[in-house]
């Protein structure tokens, strides 16, 4: 439904995309994740016809946007970093405007507009004007009218910078039920729980190219290994449980005290068996824990190993540790 083939857009002597490629099948969600600058916004551009690739060419259920930009903008929704509707009209209005722009009769536009109003709990706002609305309100309007005549292709770009936390469960929430209805959706996001939970797949971006593709746990999974983590009750029995977690874990790799802390820790490829061993071990040696974890690699430390940033909502106690690409 969607592909991007090798796509690069310079504004200037300035790269912004670089080769960049890109697909989407039918009814999954697509997320372009990358730090600002990254390309993120001029990739939706091109796929909306607004910007022209100087080379490679972009598809959207099978039209290019360079032979057919007018059967790509037939197929497709978008939705803005900013919200776009028009402060002086009501809710209705605006979704009624929409329905009437690609060529609804009045019934129809009016029956379409309840039924997103419906849908995106506006119904009781639905003859306040729209410039009344807070944030998260805009921005289920401005998706409401992207979907209108329920376009195969929604692009939606970053849609919830800048929402509330219920604004953004909202929108998540949106964005399933278009996935339910088969439609296919690119959304771009700073936020790796965003992509997390929607996305299908992710093409991670920076600097206008895709630096690693897959879904949220293989990319995960290339994140690195996961590590095993245990705090002792007694600083006196760090080294012994130092000597435990390394007989464990295996000679290739080495524990790493935090004695201000009682704490040792170390990567574990084969993180529950490890873990199970060290624990009978330190029992059997009477060393007491206070505490054990088990740590996967997060989408943040994936993007922190790629781009070298931390995310808008990272958790930034990201290991840095054994990173090196
Ligand atoms: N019209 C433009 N003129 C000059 N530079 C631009 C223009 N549009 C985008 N850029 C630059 O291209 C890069 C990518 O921008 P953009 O696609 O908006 O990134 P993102 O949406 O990921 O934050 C940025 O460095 C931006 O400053
Ligand atoms: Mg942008």
């Amino acid at each position: 439904m969607i592909r991007v083939e090798n796509v690069s857009k310079s504004f200037g002597s300035f790269k912004a995309l670089d080769g960049l490629t890109l697909k989407a099948g039918e009814g999954t969600v697509l997320g372009l994740l990358g730090p600002n600058g990254s390309g993120k916004t001029t990739t939706v551009k091109i796929l909306t016809t607004l910007l022209a690739p100087d080379s490679g060419d972009a598809r959207v259920a099978g039209h290019s946007v360079l032979a057919a930009p007018d059967l790509v903008r037939r197929n497709l929704g978008l939705s803005g970093q900013y919200a776009a509707v028009d402060e002086k009209l009501t809710a209705f209005e605006n979704l009624h405007m929409v329905g009437r722009l690609y060529g609804m009769n009045r019934r129809t536009a009016s029956a379409r507009a309840s039924e997103l109003l419906e849908n995106f709990r506006l119904t009781d706002v639905a003859t306040k004007r729209s410039g009344t609305f807070s944030g998260g309100m805009r921005r289920r309007l401005d998706l409401a009218g992207a979907i209108v005549a329920r376009p195969k292709v929604v692009v939606l770009d970053e849609p919830t910078t800048g929402l509330d936390p219920r604004g953004r469960l909202d929108t998540w929430d949106v964005v399933s039920r278009l996935v339910a209805d088969g439609t296919t959706v690119l959304l771009t996001t700073q936020y790796l729980e965003e992509a997390d939970r929607l996305a299908d797949n992710i093409a991670v971006i920076n600097h206008g190219r895709v630096i690693a593709e897959g879904t949220a746990a293989e990319l995960k999974q290339n994140a690195g290994t996961e590590r095993i983590g245990v705090v002792m009750r007694h600083a006196a029995d760090l080294p012994a449980a130092a000597a435990v977690l390394h007989a464990a874990a295996g000679p290739d790799v080495r524990p790493e005290l935090d004695p201000q802390n009682l704490g040792v820790s170390i990567a574990a490829p084969q993180g529950h068996r490890t873990l199970v061993r060290i624990l009978t071990e330190l029992d059997a040696q009477a060393l007491p824990v206070e505490e054990a974890s088990l740590r996967r690699p997060t989408l943040d430390d994936v993007f922190l190993r790629l781009t070298g940033h931390a995310t808008a909502d990272s958790v930034t106690d990201a290991e840095t540790e054994g990173v090196a690409a």
